[in-house]
């Protein structure tokens, strides 16, 4: 397995490209299946999970062609029902062809997805979403098995706003009989990015964006071009390491509107943030604040970017609580960071920290996706170097991010074993 080695670097600077969306990509990718000809994707990233998902249409029986940051997926040939639990379980969005499996072919068996290091990740409200419009669903031998004669339009109230479940049930519904509303649905900017990617293959959504999704289901879709929107975590997380370093970095092709949580807490800490169109200039400061931060659904501050910010008020200047609201377990990387020298107590889903003002590195375990980001942030501020191990968490969803550290004057380098 490869790893990182990161050094304590100076003053990060320079301009950073931030890549297409991780978490629009993989809904927007699997709407392929639901279209009867070749639709083609721009600004897809060069993502782990991006193969991931592309393996999986493959062996539906779509025909995928990659050129670059230009993908065309063509789902005429469909003609499987079946994800397979060995992609499956190395991506748990896979659930997402559950849906639209349904919708196109009237049946689908997808493996149940695992847990992952950060939570049990249930998927019960999808299930009970397909239900409602008419699905029958059977738990059997670790998958899940929905067949359907015709999906009917209903009304469906999320306990809690969940990203996949609302995007899964988007899917569907597109297909079905008559209007589905969807209420408490989740707000972030990539569940509009799927509704404007839908109906520009002539759904009939509105609403996304809001808490309360209509739409009314129509007998085919047709093919389109679509652009995937920039990555908003990845984005934050240049922000971070600049404030981190004292450095002073663009961060262009971003979208400042869907960051707007990120923007101001990061600005609570003394950074200097200057916005011009779809870039974004961040300074950092030469003392840092604390700040307490809670994690929320979109507006709020994206669990996403905890364990980045985590990091950052580690070297701050005072107390502060970060409360993590959203999963059960995403405070695996305050026992790494302590490696580092943090000086962070966690109690229940609340996390104190003791602003320190040396880190020092050490020899780290990357866990998860956003905090194997966390722990090369930690690296460019801690003495001597960190040896960031599996890092194959990070190619899930950062596109060439040693390198993209190293254009900006990091000392990083990834070595392959
Ligand atoms: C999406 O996960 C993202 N993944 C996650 O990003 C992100 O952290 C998360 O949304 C929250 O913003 C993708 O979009 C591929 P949820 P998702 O369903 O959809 C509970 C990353 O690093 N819940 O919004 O799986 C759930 O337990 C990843 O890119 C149910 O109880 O998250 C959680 O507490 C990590 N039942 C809450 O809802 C359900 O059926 C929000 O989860 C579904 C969810």
């Amino acid at each position: 397995m490869d790893k990182i080695v990161v050094r304590k670097s100076g003053p990060l600077q320079g301009e950073v490209k931030i890549s297409g969306a991780k978490n629009a990509a993989l809904p927007i990718l699997v709407t392929s299946l639901l279209v009867n000809g070749e639709n083609t994707y721009h600004n897809v990233p060069g993502l782990q999970d991006v193969e991931s998902v592309k393996q999986l249409l493959t062996t539906l029986g779509a025909r995928v062609h990659t050129d670059g940051h230009t993908v065309k997926i063509d789902g005429s040939g469909i003609n499987q029902t079946k994800a397979p639990y060995d992609i499956v379980r190395k991506m748990r969005a896979s659930i997402l062809v559950l849906g639209p499996l349904l919708a196109r072919m009237g049946k689908a068996k997808v493996s149940l997805p695992g847990g992952c290091a950060i939570g049990a990740r249930p998927i019960n409200l999808h299930l009970k979403g397909l239900a409602r419009l008419g699905a029958s669903i059977e738990l059997k031998h670790g998958n899940v098995e929905a067949e359907v004669s015709q999906l009917i339009g209903n009304d469906i109230y999320f306990d809690v706003p969940t990203v996949t479940g609302t995007e899964n049930l988007m899917m569907t519904a597109v297909l079905a009989k008559g209007e589905t509303i969807l209420r408490n649905a989740a707000r972030e900017p990539e569940i509009i990015a799927l509704a404007d990617a839908l109906n520009k293959m002539g759904a009939k959504i509105e609403g996304a964006g809001s808490s309360v999704i209509s739409i009314k289901g129509v007998s085919a879709l047709s093919p389109a071009e679509i652009t995937i929107i920039p990555d908003r975590i990845e984005a934050g997380t240049f922000m971070v390491a600049s404030a981190l370093t004292r450095g002073d970095i663009k961060i262009v092709d971003c979208e400042p509107d869907h960051m707007r949580g990120i923007i101001h807490k990061l600005g609570l800490t003394g950074a200097n943030i200057q916005i011009e169109g779809r870039t974004i200039r961040v300074k950092g400061p030469d003392v840092i604040s604390s700040v307490d931060v809670k994690t929320l659904p979109y507006p709020g501050f994206p669990t996403d970017m905890q364990a980045q910010f985590m990091v950052l008020m580690s070297v701050a200047k005072g107390y502060c609580v970060i409360s993590e609201t959203i999963f059960e377990n995403r405070f695996i990387h305050v026992s790494e960071l302590r490696r580092l020298g943090a000086d962070i107590t966690v109690s229940g889903n609340s996390a104190m920290i003791k602003g320190s003002q040396a880190l020092s590195g050490a020899q780290v375990m990357a866990t998860d996706l956003r905090a194997s980001a966390s722990l090369i942030l930690a690296g460019l501020v801690a003495e001597g170097s960190t040896e960031i191990n599996r890092v194959y968490h990070l190619d899930r969803g950062y596109e060439g991010i040693e390198k993209k550290f190293g254009q900006l004057g990091a000392d990083i380098q990834r070595l392959r074993e």
